[in-house]
């Protein structure tokens, strides 16, 4: 079978198509037939060589997260999923033995990982984390929503963001900033989102975004946010100076949930602001499977229709990474082996 992997991490000139052995499944596995698979900046961060997961001597390295397809064969003591069934594949990896995965959220595992490998043509992967699709969600759709929506609604629900909320999005235009727009609109709440493009932030009002600030200093957005309201609830996935900002800009008693560092690693905590308002900062990573399962009935119900910006054959894999690495896109670009 062929795959699209990362055979030297330089950025999307790194990506390569190879022929790999065809996966066999083994006990409590699944192989699947890739009918689409999303990418995410975590991909990226790895292609770049900005990941302590994968190094030189893993590559070739074939990612790729968000998996829905058709299964092709399943391995012994599988139930649940038989060849021909359309699926999704929720990336979370557990040990399903920890005090944290006995205690739930499954997130919380503390030997969480994340699958890879969806974009090849077929993918080994652990049946039980296999959603069945309804005939009405495509495979396109479904597999943007794993790692982006999942996140996002994971993130709106640590945040009990709710009918009247206002959400402060600091990157409403990409995977994880347009989930949050979307998934919050369905939950009731108000949105303002930043970008430094005006054009794609046209599109995510489009798509629901409420109020659009098309700025990238600090300042300049804190005065803007505070000219539409205080908002409840800061759903933050690009962590740098965005960090102080959010925590600055939400109401007295308000939640800020961080899930990433595009923007940087580091911030710094107005302390005072932080216990004389009552505010919460909370971390966040993915979501849970029941999340996922949630969002497939969304999207079946025709409630939720995830943003897709492009689709790209294998060959095109390397034009995907460029395109989030030039960010040009809104919503989620999609491979298709
Ligand atoms: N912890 C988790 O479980 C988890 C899960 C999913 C994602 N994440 C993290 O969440 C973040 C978003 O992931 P994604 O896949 O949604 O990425 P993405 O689609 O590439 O996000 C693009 C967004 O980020 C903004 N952006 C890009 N570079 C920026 C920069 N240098 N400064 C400020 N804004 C910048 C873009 O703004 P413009 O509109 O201005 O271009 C756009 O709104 C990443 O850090 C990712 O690692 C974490
Ligand atoms: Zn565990």
């Amino acid at each position: 079978m062929r795959a699209a992997a990362f055979t030297d991490l330089i950025g999307p000139d790194g990506v390569s198509v190879i022929d790999q052995p065809d996966p066999e499944p083994g006990p409590g596995e699944a192989t699947v037939d890739v009918s689409a698979c999303a990418i995410n900046r975590h991909d990226l961060w790895i292609l770049e060589g900005d990941s302590a997961m994968v190094d030189g001597d893993t590559l070739p390295f074939v990612t790729g997260l968000d998996v829905a397809g058709v299964v092709e064969a399943v391995g012994d003591d599988v139930s649940g999923v038989e060849p021909g069934d359309r699926v999704v594949l929720c990336p979370n990896q557990t040990c399903g033995t920890c005090r944290f995965c006995s205690e739930g959220p499954e997130n919380t595992c503390e030997r969480f990982s994340l699958y890879h490998g969806g974009l090849a043509e077929t993918a080994r992967v652990q049946a039980d984390r296999l959603l069945v699709l309804p005939d009405d969600v495509s495979a396109t759709a479904a597999a943007a929503l794993p790692t982006a929506y999942m996140t996002a609604f994971h993130m709106l629900r640590r945040a009990d963001v709710g009918p009247g909320d206002l959400v402060f999005v600091p990157g409403a235009t990409g995977g994880v900033g347009v989930a949050t727009v979307q998934l919050a609109a369905i939950l009731g709440a108000r949105t303002i989102g930043t970008s430094s493009s005006a054009e794609k932030l046209e599109r995510v009002r489009d798509l629901g975004l409420d109020h659009a600030i098309r700025a990238t200093d600090p300042e300049e957005i804190r005065a803007q946010v505070a000219d539409i309201g205080h908002p409840d609830a800061v759903i933050n996935h690009l962590g740098g100076e965005y960090t102080r900002l959010g925590q600055q800009v939400m109401r007295r008693g308000g939640t800020m949930v961080v899930c990433g560092r595009t923007a940087g690693t580091e911030s710094t905590i107005d302390v005072p602001d932080l216990f004389l308002g009552h505010k919460r900062v909370v971390g966040s990573t993915m979501g849970t499977q029941d999340d996922l399962r949630r969002l497939v009935e969304l999207t079946a119900a025709g409630t939720l229709e995830p943003a897709i910006d492009r689709m790209f054959a294998l060959e095109e894999t390397d034009e995907a990474f460029a395109t989030m690495q030039d960010r040009e896109s809104v919503g989620k670009l999609v491979v298709e082996p």
